[in-house]
C-alpha cells in the first residue's frame, strides 16, 4: 500500500539526517561548472534563475554571459530601455520573462537602492518572483533555508520518497514541497537545493536514470 503523505513526511524527519550530507558530499564532487556557480551576486544569480526556468543549462550559457556584459547590475539593467533588454532575450523564448526581469530591476532601483531583498516573503513582492525564483535567490545567493520545487526536484523527490499522483495534483504539490521544506533546513542551504536540481538533470534523468551513480540511492523507494 502505497504511504499517505503525512507517513512520507515522518519518513523524510527520520532521513534527513543521512540524505543531507549524502547529497552535499556527492554535489561538492559531481557539480557542473557553471557561470553561475561562480559568482556571489544576487544579482546575477537572479538572472541565471530566471533564464534557467524554462531553458536548458546548455542553451542558457551564453545567454547567460552576454546578459551580464550589457547589464552587468540591477542599474543598468533598470536605466535600459525594455526592448533592448527583449532582443538580448532572443531565442531564449518566455519573453514575459525578459519583461518581468526588466520592471522588478526598476522597482529594485527605486525601492531598495539596486539591492535585491533577501527573505523569500520581501522577493515574492516583484515582478516575476514565484515561488520557484524566491526560494532559489533567497537560498543559493542568501543561505536561507527556502525551499524551492522544479520538475527536476519533484521527480527526484517522488522516486526518492514514492509520491504518487498527477504532476500538477494538489496533495502531490504540497507533499513536494513540504519535503522540500524539511530537506533545505541545516547547513548550506543553497548548495542543498541546487543538488537536488543537479542530480535530477545529471543522474536522475527521466528516462534511464543512473540509479547505479546516485548518492541517495539505499535510501531510495
Ligand atoms: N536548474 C535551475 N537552476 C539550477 C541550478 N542552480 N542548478 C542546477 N540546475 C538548475
Amino acid at each position: 500500500m502505497p504511504a499517505t503523505p503525512s507517513e512520507i513526511v515522518e519518513a523524510a524527519k527520520a532521513q534527513r539526517r543521512t540524505l543531507r550530507p549524502a547529497l552535499l558530499a556527492w554535489f561538492d564532487h559531481n557539480k557542473r561548472e557553471l557561470p553561475w556557480r561562480d559568482t556571489r551576486d544576487p544579482y546575477a544569480i537572479w538572472v541565471s534563475e530566471v533564464m534557467l526556468q524554462q531553458t536548458q543549462v546548455d542553451r542558457v550559457i551564453a545567454y547567460y554571459q552576454r546578459f551580464l556584459e550589457r547589464f552587468p547590475t540591477v542599474k543598468s539593467l533598470a536605466s535600459a530601455e525594455v526592448s533592448d533588454v527583449l532582443s538580448l532575450w532572443s531565442g531564449l523564448g518566455y519573453y514575459s520573462r525578459a519583461r518581468n526581469l526588466h520592471k522588478a530591476a526598476v522597482e529594485l532601483d527605486s525601492r531598495h537602492h539596486g539591492t535585491l531583498p533577501s527573505t523569500v516573503e520581501a522577493l515574492r513582492t516583484l515582478p516575476g518572483f514565484g515561488r520557484y525564483t524566491a526560494g532559489a535567490v533567497a537560498s543559493i545567493a542568501f543561505d536561507q533555508e527556502a525551499p524551492l520545487v522544479d520538475g527536476n526536484v519533484a521527480r527526484v523527490l517522488s522516486r526518492l520518497f514514492e509520491i504518487d499522483g498527477a504532476p500538477q495534483d494538489k496533495t502531490r504539490e504540497a507533499t513536494l514541497w513540504e519535503l522540500a521544506t524539511l530537506l533545505v533546513k541545516g547547513e548550506r542551504p543553497g548548495d542543498l537545493n541546487q543538488s537536488l536540481m543537479e542530480l535530477g538533470a545529471t543522474v536522475c534523468t527521466p528516462a534511464s536514470p543512473t540509479c547505479l551513480l546516485c548518492p541517495v540511492q539505499t535510501h531510495c523507494r
